[in-house]
């Protein structure tokens, strides 16, 4: 494994994974191939824009003839997919490239990774297992049980994966991370959204109750847990990544408003979102056998992320862009409203 290509690489995990991966890995060959979707930032990979071991190239990954011509070109062996439309709310308005992305999209990636023989894995979500009661803890061959548009796009890429694995005996992976936070991540998910709308002083739109439990985890710590499956995980299987740790929304949005420096005052309870999951938790026992743990703690990694952004203006005021406000009107103003 010396020549990966990371399909999605300019987005938010993607490009911390390969920011991590050409320090960790010097004599590693990194070529990055995105569509530049809203959610993809050359900006985000400034600091190895004159790392010789790492090349961008401009595609989609529903381009089967852009693809095989990044593999031959750069000699790929891996690809690791984190490339996918990311966001459950705009998955809600308007299904569309979800599907095209991550269904489509990743049967074209395991038909190239098919033809020259490369070692693939797919970067999945916890979203995949549904909606999970109070007691229970997702493990990796529970049935799949998506529920919004975006999750179920990301289950088809996962049963699509399997499939290729079992029938053309392809030398698969697949990990299953909870909700990732740190650096570079566009701010329509909620830190980042919450955060930024905290240092200008604008309302937080808190679905619901807020008593929703995600596990944020450290970008960091998730991509290190990557590393791990890529190098030394079984082909075939399937890794949960979390923290094993739940949080409520509204207790992430406190620690967040305190980091800031904002009264609480400022969150607004709004109407919910549609089919809203109310819980995710994932059993993590999979991957710490694999000697993986995570170094930052939620409540650290929530710190982390909004000193992040507020030293880093020049990054995300850039993101905030019309196209940016549009999508937040949309998304967002009779909710306020009301
Ligand atoms: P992101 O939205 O920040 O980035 C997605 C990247 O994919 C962007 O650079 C975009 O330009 C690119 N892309 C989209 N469609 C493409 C296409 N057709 N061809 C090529 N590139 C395309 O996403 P993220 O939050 O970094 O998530 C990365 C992966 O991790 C996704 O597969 C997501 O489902 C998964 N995931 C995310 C989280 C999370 O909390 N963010 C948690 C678990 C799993
Ligand atoms: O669980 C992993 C998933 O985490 C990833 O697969 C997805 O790509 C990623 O977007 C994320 O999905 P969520 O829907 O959990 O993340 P989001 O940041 O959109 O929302 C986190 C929680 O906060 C969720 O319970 C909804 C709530 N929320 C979100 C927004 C954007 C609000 O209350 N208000 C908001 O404005």
């Amino acid at each position: 494994m010396k020549n990966l290509m990371v399909t999605g690489g300019a987005g938010f995990i993607g490009a911390n994974f390969v920011l991590q991966t050409l320090h960790k890995y010097p004599d590693y060959q990194v070529i990055v191939y995105d569509k530049l979707t809203y959610a993809g930032n050359t900006d985000n990979l400034l600091d190895v824009a004159n790392n010789p071991h790492y090349h961008f190239v401009h595609g989609d990954i529903c381009d089967a003839a852009a693809v095989e011509k990044a593999i031959v070109n750069y000699g790929i062996d891996t690809i690791v997919n984190f490339a996918a439309e990311t966001h459950v709310d705009r998955s809600i308005l308007n299904p569309d490239a979800f599907v095209q992305t991550s269904v489509y999209g990743t049967y074209v990636l395991l038909e190239a990774a098919k033809k020259h023989g490369l070692r693939y894995h797919q970067i999945s979500t916890d979203e995949v297992y549904g909606d999970i009661p109070e007691g229970y803890s997702s493990v990796e061959d529970d049935p799949l049980r998506p529920r919004s548009p975006y999750a179920a796009s990301k289950a088809s890429a996962d049963l699509m994966v399997q499939a290729y694995h079992i029938t053309y005996g392809l030398p698969i992976t697949i990990s299953r991370g909870s909700n990732n936070i740190g650096p570079y991540q566009y701010p329509e998910k909620v830190v980042p959204l919450f955060t930024t709308n905290a240092m200008d002083g604008k309302p937080l739109p808190l679905y619901g109750d807020g008593r929703q439990k995600r596990e944020y985890q450290f970008v960091g710590d998730h991509c290190e847990a990557i590393d791990l499956v890529l190098h030394k995980g079984t082909i075939g299987e399937v890794y949960n990544i979390g923290t094993g740790v739940e949080f409520e929304n509204v207790e992430m949005v406190e620690i967040l408003l305190d980091t800031v420096g904002r009264s609480h005052d400022l969150i607004k309870h709004v109407t919910d979102r549609a089919g809203h999951d109310r819980r995710y938790s994932l059993n993590i026992g999979k991957i710490l056998r694999l000697g993986w743990e995570p170094e930052h703690t939620p409540e650290d990694a929530v710190r982390k992320t909004v000193r992040w952004y507020m030293d880093n203006e020049w990054w995300w005021r850039k993101v905030r862009d019309q196209d940016f406000d549009k999508y937040y009107e949309k998304q967002y103003g009779e909710r306020l409203k009301s």
